[in-house]
């Protein structure tokens, strides 16, 4: 069925419902189409700068054809009444909202999912938040967002999947599968929204709706591929993004909504804007007022304006002026009513409105235990000196740190419907684990009160071992959240610093939305483990990692620095014409830095360890057409089980245009015992070697590649193969 559903989105082909989308489009008038074009917040919750008053009005009128933040089946239920009542021509509404980690089961911040390495746990993650967020009255989520970033500066790193354009896209189609599910129309199915089309996640010095300029081939190289794996993968909406790419703000961009989302990738679902993103046209300095900012946007192929009212304002004015086709506003309006048709919601407008199932599903049981299986798989052991992890629990754990007993900002940002309330917080995780554990907070994440140090000093002398919670708070990251400093904040790591002093093993587990440039930690901490924002079951799966239940797997999918004076810094960057050289002056580096971040992308330990045999292929040059089968034996040297994500990595040594020193073309996710060895083969083909070339044709050249494998893009064996001419 999901199939299905992406050639339905990606073929011109008509849809089932042709005959009545062009039966009900005759009846309509101009403004009622362009009510449907018009998607509004209600006053539940805020996630722009803008409320409106008076939607319900604006339903009962036909002036608006969708919603979002609006849920729970008794106020969806209220409000798509009035449409299908009230209204002249009973059109059901849509209702969206932010699904993005979860709706009230709450999983890992998305960057921290990307951590497993595991699409399928995002996409179970996904399917999740689907059951529960359309047993709430939802169909839309505005997710997921494929936003490549390598700034950490930028606040909704946190939302996304790292730096890398390859995992990004195993994660953007994984979710987009897992929201859905089995296809629109299913109860428990919601529409996928791709977002943010595109480049958001390169504003300028990492602040947050700043200006994107690269050039195309680096654009369509590395920042557009997770979009297009998105839409190929059927979802059925794209949203604009705020930022301008290119000198054209991308909700009057129609390079990127025609020429490329249309013409090149076949997509013909419907596009939204990120909130007043019409309106902010004026800001960019693109249109003189909101109307004109209103015909870029309709020209450019914006079918849908969220919140911004410029559509419901002005459309048809610039319809009558003759600056907008009514072909546009027609072709608009048929693609989200054939949405609203594919849900089944003009046969039953209230199928997501169902009490009974709302009340069965949420915080389920399963799904907690989901979402503790997911968070296991998120977290990175980044440092495990003299294997202080894991611990016994008869062990005299001094749990210290702000965030040790915290459950209000486990559930990170974009959290949807969830609550701190439902979460198990790390103190409750290892108690509940029969754990022996004191807890002393010390300080505030934030803030310069040292009044807590003196007592959990002394709480860390009587223990056996210190446990660290430390790192942000939740709203330090998300929108409108970039830092200039991604040090730990407040006095987090003088606690750090004085608990160092007693002498006694410490294990710090961070909790942030982001890399924090932590080296201090790094050579100081006897563990370091890197736990994002968990979500719901956070306690939980913490302690199965602490006490060893469970084997740390994850592995770093964005570069930490080792200060912000490197950002940006990432894994596939290109060689330069004077390639760091330690012997010489003259070559590109830092004189106060090393070039080297704390921990590269792909990092991550385990508590076994994992030795990889030297790399060979089944033959050593290959044509256009032909595969070659790369085969690499793993073995677990240490003492438990543990899985190993295994990384493929490719490197294009002459091309027409400079090229990465490595970039990730495939991964494994492999569990040995004790013990164990297996091989491990990785088939490379001529599609793994396609860039856009100097004239911009996308395709491969001949020559030599490097092929290396390895648990993290600093650690890889190499071999050489050759794609002949
Ligand atoms: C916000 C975000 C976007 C979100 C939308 C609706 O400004 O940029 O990701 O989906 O508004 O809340």
């Amino acid at each position: 069925m999901c199939l299905l559903l992406a050639q339905i989105h990606l073929s011109a082909q008509p849809s089932k419902h042709t005959q009545k989308v062009e039966a009900l489009l005759a009846k309509m008038t101009l403004e009622e189409k362009i009510g449907q074009m018009t998607l509004y917040t209600t006053d539940w919750g805020s996630t722009g700068p803008t409320i409106r008053e008076g939607y319900r009005t604006d339903i009962r009128s036909g002036a608006c054809g969708a919603l979002f933040n609006s849920h729970t089946t008794a106020f969806t239920r209220e409000l798509q009444r009035i449409a299908v009542e009230e209204s002249r021509l009973k059109i059901p509404l849509l209702f969206g909202y932010d699904v993005i980690h979860g709706y009230k089961t709450i999983f890992p911040i998305p960057l921290g999912e990307a951590a497993s390495w595991d699409p399928a746990a995002a996409e179970t993650s996904a399917r999740v938040a689907a059951v529960e967020a359309s047993a709430s009255g939802l169909h839309w989520t505005f997710a997921p967002m494929c936003d490549v970033s390598r700034d950490p500066r930028w606040g909704r790193v946190m939302e996304g999947a790292g730096e890398d354009t390859y995992l990004g896209s195993r994660f953007a189609e994984a979710r987009v599968r897992g929201f859905q599910g089995r296809g629109l129309g299913n109860t428990d199915a919601m529409i996928a929204c791709v977002k943010h089309f595109a480049g958001y996640g390169a504003p300028m010095g990492g602040r947050d709706y700043n200006t994107v300029d690269m050039s195309e081939r680096y654009f369509r190289d590395f920042y557009l591929p997770p979009y297009e794996a998105a839409v190929r993968a059927g979802a059925a909406t794209v949203m604009t993004s705020f930022n301008d790419y290119d000198g054209m703000p991308a909700s009057g961009n129609k390079h990127l909504l025609t020429d490329i989302l249309r013409k090149e990738w076949g997509f013909t679902g419907f596009v939204v804007t990120d909130y007043t993103s019409i309106n902010e046209m004026v800001n960019h300095g693109v249109a003189a007022d909101d109307k004109a900012a209103g015909e870029l946007a309709a020209n450019a192929g914006v079918d849908m304006d969220m919140q911004g009212a410029v559509y419901q304002r002005f459309l048809a004015q610039s319809v009558r002026d003759g600056k907008v086709p009514v072909s546009q506003i027609d072709d608009a309006v048929r693609r989200i009513l054939t949405l609203k048709m594919d849900m089944g919601l003009f046969e039953d407008p209230y199928k997501f409105c169902d009490p009974e199932r709302e009340k069965r599903v949420i915080l389920s049981a399963d799904h907690r235990a989901k979402a503790r299986d997911v968070a296991r798989k998120s977290v990175v052991l980044l440092k495990n000196e003299g294997q202080t992890l894991p611990l016994n629990t008869k062990a005299k754990i001094a749990l210290i740190g702000p965030l040790g007993d915290n459950q209000s900002e486990l559930i990170g940002a974009w959290s949807g419907s969830g609550s701190g309330n439902d979460c198990i917080s790390l103190l409750q995780g290892l108690t509940n684990a029969g754990g022996n554990v004191t807890f002393s907070k010390g300080c505030n994440v934030e803030g310069d009160d040292r009044s807590g140090f003196d007592a959990a000093v002394a709480l860390a002398r009587q223990s056996d071992v210190i446990v660290l919670a430390i790192g942000e708070m939740a709203w330090m990251s998300g929108e409108a959240a970039s830092r200039a400093d991604i040090n730990l904040p407040g006095v987090q790591e003088e606690l750090a610093r004085a608990l160092k002093a007693t002498g006694k093993p410490m294990v710090v587990v961070l909790m942030n939305g982001r890399p924090l440039t932590i080296p201090w930690l790094a050579e100081n901490a006897s563990s370091i483990l890197e736990a994002w924002w968990l979500g719901t079951e956070t306690g939980n799966a913490l302690a199965d990692i602490l006490y060893g239940a469970y084997n740390p797997s994850g592995k770093l999918p964005m570069t930490f620095p080792r200060s912000v004076g490197q950002v940006p810094v990432f894994y596939n960057e290109k060689s330069t014409g004077r390639p760091y050289d330690p012997n010489s002056k003259w070559t590109s580096k830092y004189i106060d830095s090393p070039n080297a971040p704390l921990y590269a992308f792909g990092y991550g330990l385990s508590y076994t360890t994992f030795s990889y045999g030297d790399p060979v292929v089944d033959k050593k040059a290959f044509s256009n057409g032909e595969k070659i089968t790369l085969r690499v034996r793993l073995t677990n040297t240490g003492k438990y089980e543990g899985e190993e994500t295994v990384q493929l990595y490719i490197r294009d040594l002459v091309a027409s245009s400079t090229r990465p020193v490595k970039e990730l073309k495939g991964f494994q996710k492999i569990r040995l015992k004790p013990g164990e060895s297996r091989d491990v083969s990785f088939e490379i083909g001529e599609n793994d070697l396609k860039f856009y070339r100097r004239d911009m044709t996308y395709g491969t050249e001949p020559g030599d590649f490097d092929l290396m494998v390895g648990g993290s893009s600093d650690q890889v064996k190499t071999i050489r193969v050759q794609l002949k001419p």
